[in-house]
C-alpha cells in the first residue's frame, strides 16, 4: 500500500510523526512517503528535525502573512500536481488547518481515498475557531476514513451522516509523542534554553503562555495581552514565559503590550521536546492551542483556554481545564484564582490522559494493515 502523509504546519508534524514512524516499521507492507506543504516554514522545520523525517517532497509554500484564500488555492494546486505524480492508494492527513482542508479536496477530485487523523473535533460554532471549525466538518464530508481520538468526537461524526464502519476511535496522537518525548533524556539544547531563561534559580511560578488564533486578532488579543501585563504586574512570584508565535498578526500586539517587564520572558516558538518540558515545570499554563489542552493534563498542569469556545470538551467535563476567553479582567480573576487559591488548583491539576493511552498511531496502522489484507483476500 504506498500511503502518502500530508502535511503543513507544526502541530500537524508533531501528531503526524508518531504514524510515520508506525508505518515504516512495515517497509514490506507500506511504502510511506511524505508531503510537507510547509505552510509553516521554521515552525514546522523544527518537528522535522527533532523527529528526523526527511519530507520526499516539500511544497515550502509559506508567505509572509499569508491569506487564507491565496494559501487554500496554492495548496489545491501544487498539491494535485504531487498526487497525480505520486498516485497514492491512501493519503494521511491530520487536523484542521488550509493544509488538511485543500488536500483532502484536491486528493477527492482524483478520487484518492483520504484517511483523517484527530477526526470528529467540533464546537459547531463556525467562527469559533476559524477557519478550523469549517475546515474540519469539510473534511467530515471528504475523507474517506476517520480516526476519531475520543468516543465523543466519534459521536459527532455519526451525527453528522458519517459511516459507522468508516470510524476508528484511535486515541490522540498527541500523546504518543507526548510520551515518546518524556521516555527520553533532556536534550543539551533543552538544558542550555532551561539556564537562559534563568529556570534553575528562580523561586517562583511559572506561567506559560502560548496564544495565535486567528479568531482572536485586534481588540480581543490585545485585550488578552493586557490581561497578561496585568497579571504579572499584581502578582510579584510570577515569571511568565511566552514562546510568541510566528504570524506577524501575534508579534505585532505581544511585543508592543508585553515586551519590556523584568518578568516576561518573550521567547521564539521553542522546539517541542524542550516546550514539554517547560509545561512540566510550569504552576498553570494559559493557551488558545489545540494541543497544549490535550498535552498539559497529561502533566497535571491547570490550562486556562484563551478562547469562547473549544473542541475538547473532555478537558472541561475532567475539570482540568476552564474556558476564559480573552477579557483583561477575566484573565486576571481566573489566573490569581489558581496562583492564591490552594483548594482551586489541586482541584484543577489532576494528572490524566483523557485522549489515548500513547498507541493511536499503532490502531491507525493496523486498521490500514486491516485494509492491505482485505484487499489481498479480495485478489484471491
Ligand atoms: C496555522 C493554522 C492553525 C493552527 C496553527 C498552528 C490555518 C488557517 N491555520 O495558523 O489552524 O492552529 O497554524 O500553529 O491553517 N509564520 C512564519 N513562520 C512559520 C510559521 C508561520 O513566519 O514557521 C508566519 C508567516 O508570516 C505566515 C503566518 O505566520 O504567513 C501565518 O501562518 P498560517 O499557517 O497561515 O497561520 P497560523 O496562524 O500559523
Ligand atoms: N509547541 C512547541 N513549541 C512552542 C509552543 C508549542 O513545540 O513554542 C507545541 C505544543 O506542545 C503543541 C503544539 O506545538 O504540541 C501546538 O501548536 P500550536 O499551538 O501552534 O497549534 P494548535 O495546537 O493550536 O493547532
Amino acid at each position: 500500500m504506498r500511503v502518502l502523509c500530508v502535511f503543513g504546519t507544526r502541530p500537524e508534524a508533531i501528531k503526524m510523526a508518531p504514524v510515520i514512524r508506525e508505518l515504516r516499521r512495515y517497509p514490506d507492507l507500506f511504502e510511506t512517503r511524505v508531503c510537507v506543504t510547509a505552510q509553516h516554514r521554521e515552525m514546522l522545520d523544527q518537528v522535522l528535525n527533532l523527529f528526523s523525517i526527511q519530507p520526499d517532497i516539500d511544497l515550502n509554500l509559506m508567505e509572509p502573512d499569508q491569506a487564507l484564500s491565496e494559501l487554500t488555492s496554492r495548496v489545491i494546486t501544487t498539491m494535485t500536481r504531487v498526487l497525480e505524480q505520486e498516485r497514492p492508494d491512501w493519503v494521511l492527513i491530520q487536523g484542521d488547518t488550509t493544509t488538511v482542508m485543500a488536500t483532502a479536496l484536491a486528493a477527492f477530485y482524483l478520487r484518492i481515498p483520504v484517511g483523517h487523523v484527530e477526526a470528529g473535533l467540533r464546537t459547531r460554532d463556525r467562527y469559533n475557531p476559524f477557519p478550523e471549525e469549517i475546515n474540519r466538518r469539510l473534511v467530515g464530508v471528504l475523507a474517506t476514513y476517520h480516526f476519531a481520538p475520543t468516543q465523543t468526537a466519534k459521536e459527532a461524526l455519526l451525527a453528522e451522516g458519517v459511516p459507522a464502519d468508516s470510524i476508528v476511535v484511535t486515541g490522540n496522537t498527541v500523546v504518543d509523542a507526548l510520551y515518546w518525548i518524556l521516555g527520553q533524556p533532556p536534550s543539551e539544547q533543552s538544558r542550555q534554553i532551561f539556564d537562559e531563561l534563568g529556570l534553575g534559580n528562580k523561586d517562583c511560578k511559572i506561567v506559560l503562555v502560548t496564544a495565535h488564533r486567528r479568531e482572536s486578532f485586534g481588540q480581543r488579543f490585545e485585550s488578552l495581552c493586557r490581561g497578561l501585563r496585568r497579571l504579572v504586574e499584581r502578582n510579584p512570584d510570577v515569571y511568565l514565559i511566552y514562546p510568541v508565535h510566528m504570524n506577524p498578526n501575534v508579534r505585532g500586539p505581544v511585543y508592543r503590550i508585553l515586551a519590556g517587564h523584568e518578568r516576561i520572558r518573550l521567547v521564539e516558538p521553542l522546539p517541542y521536546e524542550t516546550f514539554v518540558r517547560l509545561m512540566d515545570v510550569a504552576y498553570i499554563v494559559l493557551t488558545d492551542s489545540g494541543g497544549i489542552q490535550e498535552e498539559a493534563p497529561v502533566l497535571g498542569k491547570p490550562v486556562l483556554v484563551l478562547r469562547e469556545k473549544t473542541e475538547r470538551p473532555e478537558v472541561i467535563d475532567a475539570g482540568v481545564a476552564k474556558l476564559v476567553g480573552t477579557d483583561e479582567e477575566r484573565i486576571v480573576t481566573e489566573a490569581e484564582r489558581l496562583l492564591h487559591d490552594v483548594d482551586a488548583y489541586q482541584a484543577m491539576a489532576k494528572v490524566g490522559s483523557l485522549f489515548g493511552d500513547g498507541h493511536a498511531a499503532e490502531r491507525i496502522v493496523q486498521t490500514l494493515l486491516g485494509m492491505v489484507e482485505d484487499d489481498k483476500l479480495k485478489k484471491r
